[in-house]
């Protein structure tokens, strides 16, 4: 089933920006989705169209396969089950502490003050911020914020989480725990979009990708599909993960014998060297 899709999706800002042209994407239960493509290719303006933020100039977003409808009652009602998490932090949290911003979501929903208690624990211990409860959100770092924000839309537990460059700002350690805690929500049976622009990672988890550009899908795929072409990827300003791309040399400079599609991830690529030596 698909539980997130755009259907000939344009968008154009009031001051006449044209952000998106006839976008179709779609998201199917349990898959892990990755959009990719450069500054302002218009990653976030569709992510913002996905719980109704923004509202298609054109065109038709599904959610669990029921067209969007823009009432009030039906908005909050998507937002519990498409949780977006923004690119800047500083858009999402705004509570006098910690505890407060990851606590307001469910609290709005109109659960129990246990069940929000015990929400708002597990979800700061899931992203690394325990202790953390009584601080500032603006006394946090760039990458604590980022966190924050993460456990603010976990708390709401939703079925399809959206998350605009999760791994931005934080540091590589951090970077790998968000997605390693993706995978494992994605495990759980929760559906996952990401906008990065870390095509090393992206190999790693993403059943699916998207490469959007001047505000069109000129690609889809599996991660093999879409980064095996390569001509697609360098004329979005994108690059290969540099696995592949340090296969590529050896093939193309150095006459290795290694066919495309190149290896995508560092156990793909020890593989076929091994097997080659
Ligand atoms: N509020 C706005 N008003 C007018 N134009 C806007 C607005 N927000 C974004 N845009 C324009 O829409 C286009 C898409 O922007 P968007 O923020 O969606 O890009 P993005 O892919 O998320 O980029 P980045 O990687 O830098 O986050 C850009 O041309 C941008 O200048
Ligand atoms: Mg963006």
């Amino acid at each position: 089933m698909n539980v997130l899709e755009t259907k000939e999706v344009s968008y154009k800002y009031p001051d006449g920006t044209p952000a998106l042209k006839d976008v179709n994407f779609h998201a199917s239960k349990g898959e892990i989705v990755a959009l990719l493509g450069p500054n302002g290719a218009g990653k976030s303006t569709l992510f913002l169209h996905f719980n109704g933020i923004l509202r298609p100039s054109s065109g038709k977003i599904m959610v669990e396969e029921v067209p969007l409808n823009y009432n009030k009652k039906a908005i909050m009602n998507v937002r519990q089950k498409v949780g977006i998490v923004f690119q800047n932090p500083d858009d999402q949290l705004f509570a006098p502490t910690v505890a407060e911003d990851v606590a307001f979501g469910p609290l709005n929903i109109g659960l129990e003050q246990d069940e929000v208690e015990k929400r708002v624990t597990e979800s700061l211990e899931r992203v690394g911020m325990a202790g953390f409860e009584r601080k500032p959100p603006h006394h946090l770092s760039g990458g604590q914020k980022k966190r924050v924000a993460i456990a603010g839309i976990l708390a709401m537990r939703p079925g399809i989480m959206v998350l605009d460059e999760p791994t931005s700002g934080l540091d590589p350690k951090g970077a790998s725990q968000i997605l390693h805690i993706l995978h494992q929500l994605n495990q759980e049976g929760m559906t996952i979009v990401i906008s990065t622009h870390d095509v090393d990672l992206v190999p790693l988890y993403a059943s699916q990708v998207y490469i959007i550009s001047d505000g069109h899908i000129i690609k889809e795929g599996t991660p093999q599909d879409v980064f095996g072409d390569v001509e697609t990827i360098r004329k979005a300003n994108l690059r290969l993960p540099r696995i592949a791309h340090l296969m590529e040399i050896l093939q193309k400079k150095d006459e290795l014998p290694f066919d495309k599609p190149y290896p995508l991830t560092i156990g793909e690529a020890r593989r076929k060297l091994l097997k080659h030596l």
